[in-house]
């Protein structure tokens, strides 16, 4: 027998590259490629007109104006970030949460200053989750972060949410159908986007807050289960007051780990994250992050710790808030204007964030495949977030006739024009699909 001619140029990948593969964010952002003439309302991108150029400008000029200074700012910073800056983000997080002692009991030791919040989401999930270990999300939930979570071989248990967050009630039953089948010890995180949530829009309300972080507390039997709450969305509030995050309502900071980021509120190319960790999450994730990079931009960490200090960050998100406002204002109205003759079509109206989370009746698939996805990109030329990546993959329970739509980069005028351009694609689909269930139901009829 011939032995088989082993090819050694075969590149053979590691467990955790091949659960990396057919990422959503991939697809979207090849879909985005091959798609560049329509008018998107998939993309997460922050509104343009209002990046803070000016502000960081200034802030590299001061920065580097002393050749001493600068040469500080162009090496390498330290893994969690340097304390003096560290200092600074804790009270811009004082601020928000509007507590007037500074937060100058919580140790600077438990912030670390991350590349963007996916970062800290990558790194938690590293320190936490081996293949099979159980993370229960909203149900839908942020697909970049299902992606992360496949990665590392987790079991993803989606858990309802309505328009006010995540239901506490099937919380607890997920909870208790996992103790019954004796898994309790396999549960690792609950994962949360408070406010604003990407893709729906929903925020976790006041009274849910506290009953949340209760729920997770009482099931912590075996071993510690963390709440990872990423607010992502939270300083991009268009009405009502700011809430209190659920982190805040852990007294002894051990079950909550915050994600916060700059991205939305600031810059995504700037790209500042910053997390706060329980005491036992420090090591295994500032190990973790020394493997990755030993610390994160040193020269944009200062950049951000100056728009802070300077008070500028502040009146910054004041203005950004305003231009999102208008934007979100615009999408709605337009979206009532053109969809709300339609049967079957709802939609979330977001309090803040970038994103009108649209339902479709259920016979109106809008997968990549499906016949919208196509008649929306190639014909109208508008392209959306089909609403099934915000679900686990394998969830059969998954609805497939929702949408992501974000007013993030366009204008008012190019949100107004992709919705036009999408509801003349929805009706176009609707009304194919009505007379085909017609002509169904006729030929089932027997003839006379
Ligand atoms: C809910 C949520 N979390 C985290 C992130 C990550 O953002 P960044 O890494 O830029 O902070 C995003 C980005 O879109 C997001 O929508």
């Amino acid at each position: 027998m011939i032995a088989p001619v082993k090819d050694g140029n075969q590149t053979q990948l590691s467990d955790h590259a091949q659960r990396s593969a057919h990422q959503a964010i991939g697809f979207l952002m090849q879909q985005g490629v091959e798609n560049a003439d329509c008018i998107s309302l998939a993309a997460g991108l922050v509104d343009e007109d209002s990046l803070p150029v000016k502000i960081v400008r200034d802030a590299v000029a001061e920065l580097l104006s002393s050749p001493e200074s600068g040469r500080k700012l162009l090496q390498y910073g330290i893994t969690p970030g340097p304390e003096p800056l560290r200092r600074i983000f804790r009270s811009n997080l004082a601020r928000i949460e509007q507590r007037d002692d500074g937060l100058e009991d919580l140790p600077l030791s438990q912030l670390m200053l991350t590349t963007g919040s996916q970062q800290l989401l990558s790194l938690v999930t590293q320190a936490l989750f081996n293949p099979g270990d159980i993370c229960l999300v909203a149900a839908p939930t942020y697909f970049v972060y299902i992606d992360v979570l496949q990665a590392a071989g987790a079991e993803i248990v989606p858990v309802i949410a309505d328009a006010e967050g995540m239901r506490p009630d099937s919380l607890s039953a997920a909870f208790e159908r996992i103790q019954a089948e004796g898994r309790l010890d396999r549960v690792r995180l609950v994962y949360i986007v408070s406010d604003f949530d990407n893709p729906s829009g929903v925020s976790v309300s006041a009274e849910r807050r506290p009953e949340l972080l209760r729920i997770v507390q009482q099931f912590s039997l075996h071993n510690r289960i963390f709440l990872l709450e990423d607010c992502a969305y939270r300083e991009l509030r268009y009405d009502g007051e700011m809430i209190p995050s659920i982190w805040s309502y852990d007294a002894s900071r051990e079950t909550v780990i915050l994600a916060q980021t700059f991205s939305k509120s600031f810059s995504p190319g700037v790209r500042v994250g910053m997390g706060v960790l329980p005491q036992c999450l420090v090591k295994a994730v500032s190990d973790l992050k020394g493997n990755d990079d030993f610390g994160s931009a040193h020269l944009n960490q200062h950049i951000v710790a100056r728009a802070i200090r300077t008070g500028e960050y502040a009146e910054h998100v004041r203005r950004v808030c305003e231009s999102y406002r208008r934007k979100r204002d615009a999408m709605v109205a337009i979206v009532e204007h053109e969809f709300s003759g339609m049967p079957g079509v709802s939609w979330f109206t977001p309090l803040g964030g970038m994103y009108v989370w649209m339902r479709l009746p259920a016979a109106i698939e809008t997968g990549f495949t499906s016949p919208l996805f196509k008649r929306a990109t190639q014909v109208d030329k508008v392209m959306y977030v089909p609403g099934e990546l915000c679900y686990p993959a394998d969830w059969a329970g998954r609805p497939r006739c929702e949408m992501r739509l974000s007013f993030g980069v366009q204008n008012v005028a190019g949100i107004q024009e992709g919705i036009r351009r999408l509801a003349s694609a929805v009706r176009e689909v609707l009304s194919t699909t009505i007379s085909m269930q017609a002509g169904v139901k006729s030929s089932a009829e027997p003839s006379r």
